[in-house]
């Protein structure tokens, strides 16, 4: 792993390694009503609705950024009969992904690859319509570039998808943010920044929702869910890191809870 891209304590990899297990399948099935692989804060509404926005626009060639295990973006896929390219610094997320593309018989429409989301993208300008990244652009120290990639990368009134976890609405306190932001790099930014950014790069911002409230719902039932399989998940996290990460899962549902950090899903086309 790339030493550079990790500076809170290395989480992806491992929880990537352990993606298959029957317990952490259980778990998302429980959390999310049906287990596609999600590793975040996205509820199957916003599935559906990305499944919709893809749809309408007609969408082809899609990116997913920052793609996890490829299990969301291969329903997709699935559904609107796209070509699927997915990107993740994770070997162990794209060793998943290649899997699921693999058994879902989608290996000729998908392409996964290993690499750094945070720096320009291994791929010729204009060659998608449709870019998304769910959950993954707080890990990015230099946001603005990345977008300008993003946009490099789009067609013409190709869409921009992406949901950003980490916009501050309130009054955070240091204790709080050191746990929210120790997996993996963190960057969170005011209200306001990412409309702006998107305008000076040359983006038309066609939608945004508010879905901090489904944010915290789903860490909360992670830790909930999580507390239930505690035997289980000890013995394949360990003690440590099982008492870890419910203390991230419960900060970040508190944080959200109380509209400190909020999460914001924006649609935008290229111009
Ligand atoms: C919260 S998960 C979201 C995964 C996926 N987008 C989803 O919705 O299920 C964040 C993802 O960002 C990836 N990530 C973090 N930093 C990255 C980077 N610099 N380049 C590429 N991927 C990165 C992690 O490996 C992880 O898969």
């Amino acid at each position: 792993m790339p030493s550079e891209i990790y500076q809170g304590y290395e989480f992806y990899g491992s929880q990537y390694a352990r993606f298959g297990t029957a317990v952490a399948a259980e778990i998302r099935r429980k959390v999310y009503g049906i287990d596609i692989g999600q590793q975040g804060w996205r509820s199957m509404d916003e599935q559906r609705q990305i499944v919709e926005i893809l749809r309408k626009y007609s969408c082809r060639d899609v990116i997913d950024v920052a793609c996890g295990s490829g299990g969301p973006s291969l329903a997709i896929a699935q559904a609107i009969g796209c070509n699927l390219t997915g990107v993740d610094v994770e070997q162990n997320a794209i060793t998943a992904a290649l899997g699921f593309a693999a058994s879902l018989g989608k290996s000729d429409s998908t392409q996964f690859i290993v690499a750094d989301c945070g720096k320009q993208l291994p791929f010729p300008d204009v060659s998608f319509d449709a870019v998304i990244c769910i959950d993954a652009i707080l890990h990015f120290a230099h946001r603005d570039d990345v977008m300008g990639d993003w946009h490099r990368l789009l067609r013409p009134n190709g869409i921009l998808i992406f949901a950003d976890a980490a916009v501050v609405t309130g009054a955070i306190s240091k204790e709080e943010i050191i746990i929210r932001a120790s997996q993996g790099s963190f960057v969170c930014v005011p209200v306001g920044y990412n409309e702006a950014a998107l305008q000076s790069i040359g983006f038309k911002v066609i939608g945004s929702f508010d879905t901090t409230k489904i944010e915290a719902e789903i860490a909360c039932n992670l830790v909930r869910v999580r507390e239930k399989h505690r035997t289980a998940l000890i013995r394949e996290e360990g003690a440590e890191w099982f008492q870890s990460r419910q203390k991230f899962l419960s900060v970040t549902s508190e944080l959200a809870n109380n509209r400190k950090l909020s999460r914001l899903f924006y649609m935008a086309s290229k111009l």
